[in-house]
């Protein structure tokens, strides 16, 4: 969606991966101080996303959505001066339903008034789900909010959140600015592979102004290792999906630190030239061996090496799979371990990749010197 916004992937945060229903104004507060004193928001990781729950269970009596009395009792405007006080940027959820997924009053038929409310707090964001909505299309559910949201005159971030039932890469490029394209993502290794693979599907559609959501980040809630969250992690970026951290950033060990906090490889997510890199090898035992790759600006290439079987393996992608040409050279710099790691002197690149875990480098081509012809 052209709306001036989302000309890389989102980054921020969202509650609900980690506090579900358990939110207040303090925690939404707390997190971005967290954000602000730890980095992350240097990094660029600047809306702040409330997710469902934040509402009364009913409109007013003029048919406005009320802030929850006992969670949010300063109410939203003073969340969002709050928030933009510290140099960041404030969403919120609703839904193109009559409920939202927790059963709170949806914006399906009150569109208009919502996003008016919306922008009289001053929001940045909104994500908008899919429940309760009567069986009507999406196609004719998403875009009259859309619509009120133009119409308010205030910039706001659109986020599609249909799970990707009716196809939304095929039809949401003109209607918000990232569109979720599976259902929700869980703390597991499992969900979170399968995720990436359905989300891959979709690349050709993704690019500056919209963008594939595979859903928010696990890293830090627990429920994989580090050498998984750091998989994770890459193959976000690489695919250029939002970078919106799910975990309590007040409360974050010093690993789940290093996986969110690693600027080459948030530097891969938000390159300008925009295009989602793709699963490009499949092999080994059950298609365990995969090489994941696609071009950056300036010429260069990021490749990640993940290893999704249970025993250490080596995987090696050749330049042909990569789209380079076989008389390329290019200096392979590893992402994780922040350095140069080699000038390539032969068309591929190879490593030893341990049991699920994902090895991830840019590839940058070198002009070859006279000396060397
Ligand atoms: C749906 C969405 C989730 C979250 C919950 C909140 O399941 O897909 O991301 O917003 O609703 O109820």
């Amino acid at each position: 969606l052209d709306n001036g916004v989302a000309r890389t992937p989102q980054m921020g945060w969202n509650s609900w991966n980690f506090f579900a229903c358990n939110i207040n104004e303090t925690v939404i507060k707390e997190t971005a101080d967290a954000l602000v004193s730890t980095g992350l928001a240097a990094l660029g990781y600047d809306y702040v996303n409330i997710d469902d729950c934040w509402s009364q269970w009913a409109r007013n009596s003029q048919g406005q959505l009320v802030p929850d009395a006992k969670t949010f009792p300063s109410g939203i405007k003073a969340l969002a001066d709050y928030v933009h006080g510290k140099g960041l940027k404030l969403g919120i959820y609703s839904d193109a339903g009559i409920f939202t997924c927790q059963v709170r009053p949806g914006s399906l038929y009150h569109e208009n008034d919502d996003a008016d409310l919306f922008a009289s707090w001053d929001i940045d964001y909104l994500k908008y789900d899919n429940c309760f909505n009567l069986g009507i299309k999406p196609q004719e559910r998403y875009p009259p909010m859309r619509d009120a949201l133009n119409a308010t005159g205030r910039t706001i971030f659109y986020s599609i959140c249909e799970w990707g039932v009716d196809d939304p890469a095929l039809w949401a490029g003109k209607v918000g600015n990232s569109w979720r394209t599976t259902d929700d993502i869980n703390d597991t290794w499992a969900s979170m592979t399968t995720i990436a693979d359905l989300n891959d599907k979709w690349a050709a559609y993704a690019g500056p102004g919209g963008w594939n959501d595979p859903d928010m980040l696990e890293v830090g809630n627990g429920g994989m290792s580090y050498q998984e969250y750091r998989a994770h992690f890459s193959i976000w970026a690489l695919m250029k999906a939002p970078l919106l951290i799910g975990c309590d950033v007040r409360n974050m060990t010093a690993e789940t630190f290093e996986i969110l906090s690693n600027a080459e490889v948030i530097a891969v997510d938000q390159d300008s030239l925009g295009v989602q890199g793709r699963q490009v090898l499949v092999s080994g035992t059950d298609g365990c061996h995969q090489v994941w790759a696609g071009p950056l600006s300036k010429n260069r290439v990021v490749v990640a090496l993940w290893n999704r079987c249970s025993k250490v393996a080596n995987i090696t992608a050749e330049w042909s799979a990569l789209g380079l040409e076989s008389s390329t050279r290019v200096s392979v710099r590893d992402l994780w371990k922040h350095e140069v790691v080699s000038v390539s002197k032969v068309a591929s690149i190879g490593t030893k990749v341990e049991a699920h875990a994902c090895e991830m480098f840019i590839l940058t081509p070198q002009t070859v010197s006279s000396s060397e012809i």
